[in-house]
């Protein structure tokens, strides 16, 4: 058999996949910053009422609807309500992932070969999305100075006719930086001029850090439109001089990926804005990939997500404090401005290569942690650590990382 020359991707285990393999199989302790599944994490889910809404009757017969079934994107629309932007069921397929969202969306814009920009650093889930679809992604590049903002100059010079969309994460992992308002109407501008889509993933939009971490006071840029509640508000809202696609789900939203839930929402010119909903229904009815449950189910756990949203940010901030606090003993580690999201970036003295750091401090120090070069950060010094491990673990995998690459230590009394 000849397989496709889109899936020849190298499965050789990762040095780091395998040092992590060998020290569970040996009984070793891990310390694992990298965890990103909610649902191991120590959380009290309201697993009654999660379990009590998957058992309506409705689902009981089945009435397809390419689009997904309407009572659920009518709360996927009160979702939207809440956080102040009007979205109307027609513009609303339910999909069985964000990720689905970005395969349903490169198919309706992009033959073999097009492309479509990212911002580097990104989630790297991306790159394969793109590969099965026969989608090219160009990195465009976010730079940090006093937080992370779009290089637009960057961005427009990878700017070509092969060009169909620009993506954007808002707010993005694991930069955990939300879009500004400026930044959008450039982005859309650019769009509209170039007749490109803007795909807009607002995953971890509900998960902004705090006020203090948004609005630090060494920003004077403008910031971002916000909800009633005071965070950076969705790309939902507001005008849409381009055709725009917003993706987000329940994987982040109510911390429940196993439920695999999430939407696409279109938005833009009147006549494009149609045409691309005409053509997503076919491609959502040659799937129908949503089972009947799960939708039924959809408006109680949108409804509840407040309880375990609560949980997280009280998660990630209490996280956030305590790295701060370790920090102080390490001036050789800093770390960056963290807005919203999952995820804080350390910048430790680069004395090789990312990765085997990323090793040594598996096998030496028993902690696991993503070396920059997993999400495409470009040079050495960079660690990106979960602000969702268990708080005793993340304390004590924090002051591990520290201890060996923090140089000496700063004691209260120096
Ligand atoms: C930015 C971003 N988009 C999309 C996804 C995938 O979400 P889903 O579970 O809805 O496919 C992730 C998962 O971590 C993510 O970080």
């Amino acid at each position: 058999m000849r397989f496709s020359s889109r899936t020849a991707w190298d499965l050789a285990e990762t040095r780091l996949a395998r040092g992590l393999r060998e020290r569970r199989a040996a009984g070793l302790e891990v310390l694992d910053l990298t965890a990103s599944n909610p649902t191991r994490c120590g959380f009290a889910y309201d697993e009654a009422g999660i379990l009590a809404a998957l058992g309506d009757r409705a689902s009981l017969t089945y009435d397809p609807d390419p689009r997904g079934m309407r009572f659920a994107r009518e709360a996927v629309c009160r979702y939207y309500a809440e956080r102040s932007a009007q979205v109307e069921p027609e513009q609303v397929f339910l999909t069985t992932g964000t990720s689905e969202g970005y395969g349903w969306l490169f198919r309706l814009m992009c033959d073999a070969g097009e492309e479509v920009l990212i911002a580097a650093p990104s989630y790297p889930l991306f790159d394969f999305l793109a590969q099965i679809e026969d989608v090219r992604l160009v990195p465009y590049p976010l730079v940090y100075d006093h937080g992370w903002q779009i290089d637009f100059d960057g961005l427009r010079e990878q700017i070509t006719a092969r060009t169909k969309a620009i993506a954007v994460v808002h707010p993005n992992n694991p930069t955990g930086h939300y879009t500004k308002d400026a930044e959008r109407r450039e982005l859309e501008r650019i769009c509209a001029d170039h007749g490109l889509a803007l795909i807009v993933d607002e995953v971890f939009l509900d998960f902004c850090m705090s006020s203090q971490a948004v609005d630090p006071p060494t920003l004077s840029r403008e910031k971002t439109s916000r909800d009633q509640d005071g965070a950076p508000g969705s790309f939902a809202g507001g005008e849409h001089p381009c055709l725009t696609f917003v993706l987000s789900g329940i994987s982040k939203i109510a911390a429940l990926p196993q439920m695999k839930a999430a939407w696409i929402v279109a938005f833009g010119p009147q006549e494009e804005q149609h045409v691309a909903l005409a053509r997503l229904e076919v491609v959502a009815d040659t799937f129908l990939s949503m089972n009947a449950p799960i939708q039924c189910a959809l408006p109680a756990w949108l409804a509840g997500c407040s309880s375990i949203q609560k949980q997280i940010r009280a998660r990630t901030q209490t996280n956030l404090r305590n790295l701060d606090q370790i920090l102080l003993r390490f001036p050789a580690i800093t770390r960056l401005e963290v807005e919203a999201g999952w995820y804080a970036v350390l910048r430790v003295p680069a004395l090789g290569n990312d990765e085997d750091l990323a090793v040594r401090l598996l096998e030496e120090r028993g902690v696991y942690v993503h070396p920059g070069s997993f999400f495409g950060f470009a040079g050495e010094g960079w660690l990106v650590v979960s602000l969702l491990t268990p708080e005793e673990a993340f304390r004590r995998g924090v002051e591990r990382i520290c201890e060996d690459c923090g140089g000496a230590e700063q004691r209260e009394q120096d």
